[in-house]
Parts: C-alpha cells; sequence; structure tokens
C-alpha cells in the first residue's frame, strides 16, 4: 500500500472516529436519565419520567438483596415501587389486579398487585458503588446484559417465598410499567374455562415462569420464540425432551440463552407437568396473532 493510500485510510478512520464520536456511542457512554420511561393505566400513558425526574417523585435508598441472577448478594441504589406508585398513579394503584413491565430486550413481565403489596419491591438505577449499571447474568449463559433504565428488585434476604421465586418477576431493561387486567391485557393466553386444574395451575405456571420471554398465539414477551401459532411444541417435541428442556434447556442446546426452570421452586416436576398440561391444551385452542394486536 503506498504511503498515500495509507494516509487516506487513515484520515477515514479518523472522520469515522470523529462521527462516531457524536452519534455511535454504546448505550453506556450516555447517562440512561435521558430514556423516559412510561407509566400506563390500560394502555393510556399517565406519565412519562426520565430517571433525573424519577429522583423528585421518590428518595433514593441503598438495598442489600440476594442476586438470583447472580447467586450472590449485591447492594443498588432504588426507589420504592410504592411510593413511585403513589405518588404517578394515586393510591387506587393498590386496587389494580396486574402490573406489565415491558423491557427494552422484549421481555415482559406481568405480575399481580398482590405480590407488591405483600412484599416490597424497588426500581434499582445504579449499582451502589457506581459501577456500570450491568451484570453477568448466571442463569442465562453468562451473558453480560444492561440492567438500566430500571431494574425491578426485591428486599428478598429474608423472605424464603421471595427466594423460591426466581429471577422471573425481576425484569430489568424495564421501559414501561402499566397497571392492567390480565385477562383484557392477554386474551388469547387463557385455556378454556373447562379445562382441568391441571390446566389451570399450568396456566398460572407459564404466566410466572415462561411468557416473560415467549408469547403464545402472539401475546407475551417478545424475547423468545412463538411456543403455539401455528405449529405447537407439543406437536414436534417429544414429551420427554420439553420436559428436559424446561428443566434442562442447556442438555439439550449448547449455550442456549433459555434460563433452566428456577432450581429453587418446590415442586419443581410437578410444576414442569402442569406446564406441559397447559401447552398441550393451548394446542388445542390456536388463536390467530392477528387478532390480538386491536387491544
Ligand atoms: C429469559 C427468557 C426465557 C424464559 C423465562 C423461558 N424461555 Fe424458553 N426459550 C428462551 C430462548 C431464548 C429460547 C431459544 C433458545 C435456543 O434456541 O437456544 C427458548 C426456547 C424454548 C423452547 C424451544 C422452542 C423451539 O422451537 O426450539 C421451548 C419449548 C421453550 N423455550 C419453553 C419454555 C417454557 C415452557 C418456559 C417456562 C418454564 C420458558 N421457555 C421460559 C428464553 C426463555
Amino acid at each position: 500500500m503506498s504511503n498515500r493510500t495509507t494516509r487516506n485510510c487513515r484520515n477515514i478512520v479518523l472522520m469515522l472516529v470523529a462521527i462516531c464520536g457524536n452519534i455511535c456511542l454504546p448505550a453506556t457512554a450516555f447517562s440512561q436519565s435521558d430514556i423516559g420511561i412510561e407509566f400506563k393505566e390500560k394502555d393510556q400513558i399517565v406519565s412519562t419520567l426520565s430517571l433525573s425526574d424519577l429522583a423528585t417523585v421518590a428518595p433514593a435508598v441503598s438495598l442489600k438483596i440476594f442476586e438470583i441472577h447472580e447467586k450472590k448478594e449485591r447492594i443498588y441504589k432504588a426507589y420504592s415501587a410504592r411510593a413511585l406508585f403513589d405518588k404517578i398513579f394515586g393510591k387506587k394503584w393498590g386496587k389494580a389486579e396486574e402490573i406489565v413491565f415491558i423491557s427494552t430486550d422484549g421481555y415482559q413481565a406481568s405480575i399481580p398487585v398482590t405480590k407488591f403489596l405483600s412484599h416490597d419491591a424497588y426500581f434499582a438505577f445504579a449499582h451502589n458503588d457506581n459501577s456500570p449499571f450491568t451484570m453477568t447474568n448466571v442463569l442465562q449463559n453468562n451473558e453480560v446484559v444492561q440492567l438500566g433504565p430500571l431494574y425491578l428488585i426485591w428486599d428478598n434476604i429474608k423472605s424464603e417465598a421471595l427466594l423460591e421465586d426466581g429471577a422471573s418477576d425481576m425484569p430489568y431493561q424495564v421501559k414501561s410499567i402499566e397497571l392492567t387486567e390480565f385477562a383484557t391485557r392477554f386474551p388469547n393466553l387463557s385455556p378454556p374455562t373447562k379445562a382441568s386444574t391441571e390446566v389451570q395451575l399450568g396456566f398460572l405456571h407459564f404466566r410466572k415462569h415462561c411468557m416473560a420471554c415467549h408469547t403464545i398465539n402472539g401475546e407475551g414477551g417478545d424475547k423468545a420464540p412463538e411456543l403455539n401459532y401455528p405449529t405447537s411444541v407439543v406437536e414436534y417435541i417429544k414429551p420427554e425432551y420439553l420436559t428436559r428442556w424446561i428443566e434442562n434447556p442447556s442438555s439439550i442446546r449448547f449455550n442456549t440463552l433459555m434460563p433452566a426452570l428456577a432450581q429453587e421452586i418446590p415442586d419443581r416436576a410437578k410444576v414442569t407437568k402442569e406446564i406441559i398440561a397447559y401447552l398441550q391444551a393451548m394446542s388445542a385452542t390456536k388463536r390467530s396473532p392477528k387478532r390480538q394486536d386491536i387491544r
């Protein structure tokens, strides 16, 4: 390569660096406080607040939790969920049925309001030591994930019930928080009303442990494949492999990002069986995902 070409190349590289210096910085380089977090009530936006706005709504606290994603204790800077909800939605939030959290990576956790009334939840916005707001997710093949803008955590160190819940109610990258009713928000996820108790229980487990990542008939999280429409997983995965997939996915697919059903769950084998019963019932209840978009 001639000197001139080398110089031109270097100039182009410098130019790119200059342009990228302004527009291509990774999200970590920005202060996450610029991202507006939506607070909604049944599809209507009540408020859009940045992290710096939130700082004026509730006092920040330091909270030590058992970090289920990392299997060790961690201290976060956080706002009390109740304090934020009281100020933003008013006290009536406690009478809602469900709160849906939508994350930038497609995760969609749907958590009953009762859990927020019986346990203390917090929205973390930084590590206590101000190190980058990321985490190595042991449950997800050690992937390093961003936690901001908000990360829902629970004061779990002294609560066996919370520790047994696993990590599914701990969405990170939360950008939208919506008070809603499960049945009207997710009509296509429900099994037929006459379904057996086993199927109904499986539905509750699915809501808690699977739907944040997966859709059924197009409803649920956007982080992982649809499981029912047009062909259900029970139609192409042999039952014993489906059980194994749920309990130990990496024994089937190397490096998979799907976490195993939480080890801490009591009666884990029964829970798996009930989830499969629900998936079987749904395979006979296919509803076109397009219809549900008319929300
Ligand atoms: C944190 C997100 C997450 C959760 C929670 C989760 N999954 Fe998954 N799941 C994935 C991802 C990602 C894949 C794709 C993995 C791959 O191909 O390696 C997947 C794949 C699957 C597959 C295989 C689909 C196919 O056609 O290959 C099944 C079946 C499945 N999940 C069922 C479940 C069930 C049942 C639950 C609840 C017990 C669940 N998943 C919970 C992320 C998740």
